[in-house]
């Protein structure tokens, strides 16, 4: 082993297991119906319980919430919906206490245009903070400076308030002004900020929509994709050179420093970026797997998707593990709070059963990188059942209902799609028990309760031994034994019978020998085992073994150690 690997198997996070908050539906402490800062103190004990070694906290800063707390309004503050200063301080303790360690959202693409600098610009674009933001001029022609759609719908340019001969450029809500990272006092804050935040104590952060800070500069129009006119802004993203230059800058100047633990949402990598991003000396100490995530994505709109099957979501991951290699390491994921339940995504309607949900977390839970639980995956929550657009909150829904409809499908059609996707799925309370609100809140929740907490709910779960939950617990510790904890970590990946279809099978191999295997269909399985071996982990009670060969229950999941 080389000195460099050395070091790098000695960085604290190798072998975690992290858990996504998604504060404001995640603990209510005082009834006003939102998440907050001492709602999450009050269950760290479960989350220990879980196996969770790293928290990540959805922004927690002071906010208008139009993109609910990703549009920021003041970077040194918790917004008081959230809590205070001190409640943050003493989530960091308490959690610390408990070996637990957080990471925060930064989000530096953009600001809230309730953020003092945009405010600033407004009464002066010319000026010191005009400088902060991509502000042009509207030609005589009133043509805008390109056509790009911004991701939440409708064109990236909005009238500078109070300059009807101006334009600001905001890549998602038009309440979130990108930020001008080519001005080196724009960078200068966000690092002073960051670093501000790892002074307090915590343990690195999550970075929110990273590969959009470069801008393709000047900006010009490209060929119209749909009959708004507009073009895709992510394709800028996928060729635009130079984003590799402002992440060493971060990296150098925050995260080498404090040591911290980076992760990238990194969307439209380009090919040859992977190794810089995290290879050896990467920008991130981690990148999420978004490879299933997007499958099927086009560009027309979320009426034009196509669904994903579990043997699409299989090929994703091994390609993914493959491309990642033995020097990169990917958080792994089958939620967060953008996406759909992985229930309602990746299984389809007759594996949404405890038994399908267990064998999907087995399946993506041991693979190499760190393992991240979004709140409320772990008791298997499911997508909200909305019966009309109105219920919608989530602004990319609204805005794909409407592009369907106009697309010409059916109010019912356009409805199914935009609720199957809406990140109003992920949102909704987490469901704590069969109480009231789910144990969620005492008063009215922000975002109703999925009307399924009376049949799925952590109290339920906690005390039935053969629950979804307590096989996460399961799954934590045993990639924790001490026997096991070296190979879940650093062990090589190797795929196994691939060509089987939706039987999700792999290697892990270290000092131990293990083998993982989830059968991701109703139909039995099996496979020639001519190894001996002992089950450590299964989705179900016991297998079937003769002459040599295991066979899997539809939907069973196990993992072996092979001797
Ligand atoms: C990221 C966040 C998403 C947010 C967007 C803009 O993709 O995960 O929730 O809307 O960035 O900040
Ligand atoms: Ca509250």
């Amino acid at each position: 082993m080389d000195r460099n690997t050395t070091e790098r198997k000695s960085a604290w996070w190798y072998g975690r297991i992290a858990y996504q908050i998604y504060l404001k539906s995640f603990s209510d402490s005082n009834g006003d119906g939102i998440g907050d800062l001492r709602g999450v103190i009050s269950r760290l004990d479960y989350l220990k319980d879980l196996g969770v070694d790293i928290l990540w906290l959805s922004p927690c800063y002071p906010s208008p919430w139009a993109d609910h707390g990703y549009d920021i309004s003041d970077y040194y503050d918790i917004d008081p919906r959230y809590g205070t200063l001190s409640d943050m301080d003493e989530l960091i303790a308490e959690a610390g206490k408990r070996g637990m360690r957080i990471l925060l959202d930064l989000v530096a693409n953009h600001c809230s245009d309730e953020h003092a600098w945009f405010r600033k610009a407004c009464m002066d674009p010319e000026g010191r903070c005009g400088r902060y933001f991509y502000i042009e001029d509207i030609a005589p022609s009133g043509k805008l400076p390109c056509n790009h759609r911004s991701v939440f719908g409708g064109s990236v340019w909005e009238p500078l308030p109070g300059h009807p001969d101006k334009v600001y450029l905001h890549t998602f809500h038009k309440k979130q002004p990108d930020l001008n990272w080519e001005n080196p006092e724009v960078r200068e804050n966000i690092y002073r900020n960051a670093a501000w935040w790892l002074d307090r104590g915590i343990a690195g952060f999550r970075i929110d929509a990273v590969t959009y800070i470069k801008k393709e500069l000047p900006f010009a129009d490209e060929p119209a994709d749909r009959e708004d006119g507009l073009c895709y802004l992510g394709r800028s993203a996928e060729s635009v050179e130079g984003l590799g230059v402002f992440l060493r800058e971060m990296r150098d100047c925050v995260f080498v420093p404090a040591q911290a633990f980076t992760i990238g949402e990194v969307f439209n990598d380009q090919e040859n970026e992977l190794p810089l991003m995290i290879g050896e000396d990467g920008y991130f100490s981690s990148m999420f797997d978004f490879s299933h995530i997007t499958f099927g994505m086009k560009r027309l709109g979320w009426y034009s998707w196509d669904r994903i099957t579990t043997e699409d979501y299989k090929q994703c991951v091994m390609d993914a593990q493959r491309r990642a290699g033995k020097r990169r390491y990917l958080s792994n994921v089958i939620e967060n709070h953008d996406r759909p339940r992985a229930a309602n995504r990746y299984l389809p309607p007759e594996g949404r059963t405890e038994a399908g949900k267990k064998c999907l977390a087995l399946a993506y839970f041991m693979l190499r990188g760190i393992p991240f639980i979004y709140q409320g995956q772990e008791i298997g929550m499911e997508n909200y059942p909305f019966r009309s657009a109105a219920e919608f909150d989530d602004v990319t829904a609204i805005d794909e209902y409407r592009v369907s409809l106009a697309a010409g499908l059916g109010e019912d059609q356009a409805l199914e799609i935009s609720a199957g996707l809406s990140r109003d799925n992920a949102r909704t309370p987490v469901q704590w028990d069969e109480t009231e609100n789910a144990g969620f809140t005492t008063g009215m929740p922000w975002l109703p309760v999925n009307p399924g907490y009376t049949r799925i709910n952590v109290r339920e779960q906690e005390e039935r031994p053969d629950s979804l939950l307590n096989f996460y617990r399961a799954m934590a510790s045993l990639r924790k034994e001490p026997k096991y904890f070296g190979t879940f970590a650093w062990g090589d990946f190797e795929p196994a019978w691939e060509d089987r279809g939706s039987l999700l099978a792999y290697h892990r191999k270290g000092e131990r020998h293990l083998l993982v295997l989830a059968n991701l269909k109703p139909e039995e399985e099996s496979v020639l085992l001519p190894f001996r071996c002992q089950v450590l982990l299964n989705t179900a009670e016991g297998c079937r073994m003769e002459n040599g060969r295991l066979f899997l229950a539809g939907w069973q999941g196990i993992v072996l150690e092979l001797l």
